[in-house]
C-alpha cells in the first residue's frame, strides 16, 4: 500500500481527480494527504468532505523560500510518503526541497512540455498559433517544468479559440492524464533511466526482465 501526500493551492479538481480514480479503481494506494499552501483553497473542502486528512503550510507566514519548503517538508513527511503529487501547487521549489523527494514527486504542467513552461500556458499556445496543445505529468527535479516526461495529452486548437474554452479542453484531458500517471506509479511502472522515464509493461515485466 502506498502513501500518496497531494499538494494543492486551489480548485483541486486534479487532485479530486486522482482521489475518485485511486478510489474506484481500488489502487493499491491511500491519499494520505491533501496539502495546501492556501488556507482558502477549494480543494481543501472536497478532501475534508472525503474524509482525507488536510493540512495548510501558508507560504505568506514565512519569511523565505527555504524556510517555507522546510515546513512544508515536514508537514509532507508526516504522512511518510511514497508520492508526493503536484496538482496545481503553484510554488517554485527550492533545490533541497526537489531533491528530498526526487524519483518520487510528479507534476502536472497544463503544456505539452518542452513547450510553454511556466504561467500563462494556454494564452502562449494561442499566441505562437500552435494547432495542438495539451498538458504533460513529469517527474519534478530542480529546473521548473523540466524533469523526465512521464506521459502528455494532445488536444487540437480549434478557430476561435479563447484561453477560457482551450484551458477547458485541457483539464478536462489532465483528469484523465493524471490518474493514468500516477496509478502507474503506484503500480511500480515507472522506472527513470537515464534521465527518462521507461514504463514497464506490467508490474510482472519488472522481475521477469
Ligand atoms: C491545472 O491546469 C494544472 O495543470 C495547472 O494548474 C491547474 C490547476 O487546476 N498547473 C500549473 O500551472 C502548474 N504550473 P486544479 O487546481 O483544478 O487541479
Amino acid at each position: 500500500m502506498k502513501n500518496i501526500v497531494i499538494l494543492i493551492s486551489g480548485r483541486g479538481s486534479n487532485m479530486e481527480a486522482v482521489v475518485r480514480a485511486a478510489e474506484s479503481q481500488q489502487w493499491p494506494a491511500r491519499i494520505a494527504a491533501v496539502i495546501s499552501n492556501k488556507p482558502e483553497a477549494k480543494g481543501l473542502e472536497f478532501a475534508r468532505a472525503r474524509g482525507i486528512p488536510t493540512a495548510v503550510v501558508a507560504n505568506k507566514e514565512y519569511a523565505s523560500r527555504a524556510e517555507f519548503d522546510a515546513a512544508l517538508q515536514e508537514a509532507i513527511d508526516r504522512f511518510e510518503p511514497d508520492l508526493v503529487v503536484l496538482a496545481g501547487f503553484m510554488r517554485i521549489l527550492t533545490a533541497p526541497f526537489v531533491q528530498h523527494y526526487e524519483g518520487r514527486m510528479l507534476n502536472i504542467h497544463p503544456s505539452l512540455l518542452p513547450l510553454f513552461p511556466g504561467l500563462g500556458t494556454h494564452q502562449q499556445a494561442l499566441d505562437a498559433g500552435e494547432q495542438e496543445h495539451g498538458a504533460t505529468v513529469h517527474f519534478v527535479t530542480a529546473e521548473l517544468d523540466h524533469g523526465p516526461v512521464v506521459a502528455q495529452a494532445r488536444v487540437p486548437v480549434l478557430p476561435g479559440d479563447t484561453e477560457d474554452t482551450l484551458s477547458a479542453r485541457v483539464l478536462a484531458e489532465e483528469h484523465k492524464l493524471y490518474p493514468h500517471a500516477v496509478r502507474l506509479f503506484v503500480e511500480d511502472r515507472l522506472k527513470i533511466e537515464n534521465g527518462d522515464v521507461r514504463i514497464l509493461e506490467d508490474a510482472a515485466a519488472e522481475t521477469t526482465s
